[in-house]
């Protein structure tokens, strides 16, 4: 499959520029077709379409593919609705009540708020945010800050609003000499990047859905160490806390042997299928030719917006499909309303004042020259 001729499943490309996964990535529309219609023939059969087996069909399909986006054991898999959520089960059942818990201050705020809201909770519990330095963190400023004191670092693979790709593997082997977790986001790399979570040495890898993994809104899931589910009592339970979720036993507790047991309740079933099904899509393109095409664009984008006067570019070398750019003397807002108004209009992201421009599989090196030539038109 051409990585360069995919405006059938993704027509968006056909009406306009889209250059935003960072924010939302467009579904592939057979996975839209066909999780919408299993959506709603559970909604009009009820039972007579969602029979028990179809139910564990649908997660044991997601810890499946989730295995092998992860590249670690369907039973190191939790299935979860959104990223918060999954921070927070896993966060809170580490039932900290003293330490230091690392992030930075550039980050997500689904990323810091577990840490920050703990030692709001634990007098004991003290976080420190690593601060940016022209929109970055160095990894040496953070190394620095892990301690004997650290319980945990809370990070991003990929940085949200600048692209940076932190240097996990050496933050895990700092944190685990001193005996702390590393509990990353990445949400803004799975989808383009080769995971190999065991390579990387954290204890918990946590994704959602509707960014680079291009699959319905509404789920999630995440790799977690066995180290650390062996250890760890979730904190969240429901009747899918169950070695036997079908036994409906309320008299115990009976906790799942694997990474299910953060998983407790129903939930929209079709967007979880959904979510297998894009997951299918991107790994039959091959998410190491999807890598090598965003870069590629990324590549082309950045020499080209280094060649227009006034624009500053953010976005430093070690940095995934996400190019953050400004230009000098210019409200970025006013730019973004210019470009939604060309004649084929750009799609993208203002944040915090910064133009950010996420190319991924569906667009092409013709997407990045109408997007500079916009750009050239608009200065
Ligand atoms: C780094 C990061 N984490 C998490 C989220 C959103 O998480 P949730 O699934 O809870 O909406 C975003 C959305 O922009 C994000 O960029």
């Amino acid at each position: 499959m051409s990585l360069n001729d995919l405006s059938d499943d993704f027509p968006i490309c056909n009406t306009l520029n889209y250059l935003n996964a960072a924010s939302i990535g467009p579904v592939p529309q057979s996975v839209i077709d066909f999780s919408t219609s299993f959506s709603a023939e559970i909604a009009r059969g009820g039972t007579k379409t969602l029979s028990e087996e179809k139910e564990d069909m649908v997660y044991d399909g997601l810890r499946d593919e989730g295995g092998k986006l992860f590249g670690c054991s369907p039973e190191d898999v939790a299935v979860f609705n959104s990223v918060s959520e999954a921070l927070n089960c896993i966060a809170w059942s580490l039932e900290l009540d003293k330490g230091k818990l690392i992030s930075t201050n550039i980050e997500f705020p689904s990323v810091t708020y577990p840490a920050l809201r703990m030692a709001q909770k634990e007098k004991g519990i003290t976080t420190k945010l690593v601060s940016a330095v022209d929109w970055h963190v160095p990894v040496e400023d953070i190394l620095e800050e892990i301690d004997e004191t650290t319980k945990a670092v809370f990070i991003t693979h990929v940085e949200n609003l600048t692209g940076q790709v932190h240097d996990i593997k050496r933050i895990s082997e700092r944190a685990h000499e001193v005996g702390a977790m590393v509990i990353v986001d990445g949400i803004q790399a799975a989808g383009y990047i080769p995971l190999d979570v065991k390579k990387l040495q954290i204890d918990a890898y946590i994704t959602g859905s509707y960014k680079w993994l291009c699959s319905p809104f509404g789920t999630g899931m995440a790799y977690v160490s066995k180290e650390l589910y062996d250890k760890l009592t979730p904190l969240f339970v429901g009747w899918r806390t169950a070695e036997e979720i079908w036994d409906f036993d309320p008299n115990v507790i009976n906790y799942p042997s694997t990474a299910r047991k953060f998983e407790y309740s129903t939930s929209a079933y079709g967007v979880k299928l959904g979510m297998v099904e894009s997951i299918k899509y991107l790994r039959n393109i091959g998410i190491d030719k999807i890598y090598e095409h965003d870069m590629k664009l990324d590549g082309i984008l950045r020499e080209e917006l280094g060649q227009i006067e006034g624009v500053d570019i953010i976005t430093i070398d070690e940095h995934g499909p996400i190019v953050t750019f400004k230009i000098e003397g210019r409200d970025s807002r006013e730019i973004n309303n210019r470009l939604r108004n060309l004649e084929r209009p750009v799609e993208l992201s203002v944040r915090l004042g910064l133009i950010r421009v996420s190319p991924h599989l569906y667009n092409t090196v013709e997407d990045i020259a109408q997007l500079i030539d916009g750009i050239r038109q608009v200065v």
